[in-house]
């Protein structure tokens, strides 16, 4: 499908959103919704811009990395001032469930998604749902790469490598999902105790751990840093730009993430919230991810797949289990570990 037929789609899609809310444009529909977005800003503005427009309601978007954001409901879970989670790692959305912070709800539109979402929904007592998959991987400059005569990474074995000093970037665990899903899949890739000699060894080459998760592959883009730690599938929308990034997966195995959307329990627009959410489920409204140049697999089995999103069957995927590293209990205990055996290390 071309460009133009995508944005078309997207269009029957809103004719289809206005038709469902009766709308007939802005302002159709009363009320407003809070949203916690955890995508990069420009799907986070795209949704929030075309359902507003569309439905009239207004959508009040705050930008948070994932671990950010579980931490931010934590905190208001007395007085919620959110009413929906969008977007970010799956692993604190089911944290958030096993919390209880947020709401179960089955939307129509679940039987329409891949089985990977649709499991997210079951293990967490449909407490939260897939909306997005992706891999974890490598990113990396070829011109840096060039300029400092280092070849590129293939392998985690690589990451380690002398030559590698000061030229790796990740993010830091406790505030993205990305740098979690990096320590979650070295401890089912190796074992535990072998993880965290690796990422003791591999801190000696990172120069900076980052907030959020795309800040590594956005310095790899703009030469700021050489090998980045990232989600492959935000690799293309840096490189559309015109900056000189390439991604690769390791050759050992990697993890991928269910990017996943969750309803606040007590959320006090929760009507408006759930018709947000049934339509974020929909084939036309996951397409906006790949119209605003973000590159995830979308959980809907009726979204156009962008030539642009990583080719899942060519990937060595290790089989991660999303229930354990989602659970509160290990999820707290890996990254006080890494805090404590790995962050406060010397470098
Ligand atoms: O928006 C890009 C993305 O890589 C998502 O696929 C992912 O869910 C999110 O960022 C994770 O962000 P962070 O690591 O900051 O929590």
């Amino acid at each position: 499908m071309t460009r133009t037929s995508s944005r078309q789609r997207i269009a029957f899609g809103l004719a289809a959103l206005a038709a469902t809310f009766g709308a007939t444009g802005a302002n159709a529909q009363e009320g407003s919704i809070n949203i916690i977005c955890s995508v990069q800003a420009e799907w986070c503005n795209m949704l929030q811009t075309v359902y507003a427009r569309t439905t009239g309601v207004k959508v009040n978007m705050s930008l948070k990395g994932s671990g950010e954001a579980l931490a931010q409901l934590i905190a208001e879970r007395a007085n919620p001032k959110t009413d929906i989670w969008f977007g970010g790692t799956g692993d604190p959305h089911l944290q958030a469930a096993e919390q209880g912070i947020t709401l179960e709800y089955k939307s129509p539109v679940l039987p329409q998604l891949h089985g990977w979402a649709q499991q997210q929904a079951q293990q967490s007592g449909w407490k939260t749902v897939g909306i997005y998959s992706g891999p974890l991987g490598f990113g990396y400059n070829p011109e840096l790469l060039a300029k400092k005569k280092l070849a590129a990474p293939r392998s985690w074995a690589d990451l380690l490598k002398p030559e590698y000093k000061g030229e790796i970037q990740v993010a830091n665990p406790a505030s993205s999902g990305t740098a979690y899903t990096m320590v979650a899949t070295l401890v089912q890739l190796m074992g535990e105790d072998k993880a965290f000699d690796y990422m003791k060894a591999l801190h000696r080459n990172i120069a900076t751990y980052t907030r959020s998760g795309t800040g590594p592959i956005k310095a790899v883009a703009r030469g700021e840093a050489t090998v980045s730690i990232s989600f492959v599938h935000d690799g293309p929308g840096e490189k559309m730009q015109g900056f000189p990034v390439e991604t690769v997966t390791p050759a050992e195995g990697t993890g991928a993430e269910i990017g996943s959307m969750s309803l606040v329990k007590g959320a006090r627009n929760l009507e408006a919230a759930k018709k947000f959410y049934d339509w974020a489920l929909t084939a036309s409204a996951q397409e906006m991810g790949a119209a605003a140049k973000q590159f995830q697999l979308p959980s809907n089995k009726g979204a156009k797949v962008d030539p642009n999103v990583p080719d899942f069957k060519k990937i060595k995927f290790i089989n991660y289990d999303y229930a354990k590293y989602g659970s509160s209990a290990e999820r707290r205990r890996l990254i006080a570990k890494w805090e404590k055996d790995v962050n406060s290390l010397p470098r």
